[in-house]
């Protein structure tokens, strides 16, 4: 099963295409419009480049109708969605292997927290790569309530906002932040890894893995965050990194997990 973003862009690559399209017309591109975050108009642009469309335009008639209300979107944010189990059905089965690859590739823990946890595919596979480890599950209490309704002792449950102000339990050795960044205001990412920083025992470890925006499969997934979310997308590599690195983590990126080979890991060492 390919990665969620895999997925969704190889299923959906003409209609992400043609939506660009309709948005640029819309927004009546160029000029860049003054009511569309710059965030959000480098997204439409990195899908409109993958359909061989420069940012000078004039741009095409789309093939395809207009579905997305795309324009609408980049303006305003796109709506948010209530979790349904049916959505993280599709996120566990797309999780198996690759979870299992990453929880094989990271260093044995003593307590772990799985942030924005979902199903908690990527907690699940490092207990089970790493069988001694004890592990925290944390997302919103809407989504554990359809996703995680229970875990098996002597593991945990966390319901909690990881943007609120309020800090998170710890310390933990090593921290799982799985597909969660792409779904976050770009603004709030500072301070984010600030809070999981100081969940961190000195020396610990934060890994995010996400998707790469600056792959094809990067670029239409964004695309279709802003579509469907009411955030900005996922930052390339380099932004995230230097939020890691002003925080206090010394940061290496891997690219591409051999199942997922759209991802990027971030290993982040939490400074002494
Ligand atoms: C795309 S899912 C990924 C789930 C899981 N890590 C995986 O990869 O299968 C993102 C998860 O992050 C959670 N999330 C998003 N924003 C959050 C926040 N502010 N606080 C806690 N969890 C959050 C969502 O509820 C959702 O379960």
């Amino acid at each position: 099963m390919p990665d969620v973003f895999e997925a969704q862009a190889r299923e959906h690559r003409q209609l992400f295409l043609d939506e660009a399209l309709h948005a640029a017309r819309a927004l009546g591109l160029p000029p860049a419009p003054t009511d569309v975050s710059a965030p959000r108009l480098e997204i439409l642009h990195a899908a409109l480049a993958l359909g061989g469309y420069p940012p000078a335009g004039p741009f095409p008639e789309p093939a395809l109708p207009a579905r997305l209300a795309l324009a609408h979107a980049l303006r305003r944010g796109g709506a948010s969605h209530p979790p349904s189990r049916a959505y993280y059905d599709h996120l566990d089965a797309c999780a198996e292997g690759i979870a299992h690859e990453l929880a094989r590739s990271l260093p044995a823990a003593s307590r772990v927290l799985d942030a924005g946890c979902g199903t908690g595919a990527y907690g699940r596979a490092y207990t089970q790569a790493h069988p001694g480890a004890l592990v925290e599950f944390l997302d919103t209490a809407e989504a554990l309530a359809v996703a995680l309704p229970a875990v098996a002792p002597p593991h945990l449950r966390h319901a909690a906002d990881l943007l609120a102000p309020h800090a998170l339990p710890g310390p933990f050795d090593l921290i799982l932040l799985a597909n969660v960044v792409h779904l976050l205001p770009r603004d709030a990412l500072p301070r984010l890894a600030q809070k999981l920083r100081a969940a961190l025992r000195p020396g610990g470890l934060l890994v995010v893995k996400d998707v790469d925006a600056g792959t094809e499969v990067g670029a239409l997934f964004n695309l279709s965050l802003l579509a469907f979310t009411p955030g900005d997308g996922m930052p390339v590599e380099a932004e995230l990194t230097r939020v890691l690195e002003a925080a206090g983590f010394e940061v290496s990126v891997q690219r591409g997990l051999s199942l997922s080979p759209s991802s990027l890991v971030w290993r982040a060492v939490a400074l002494r």
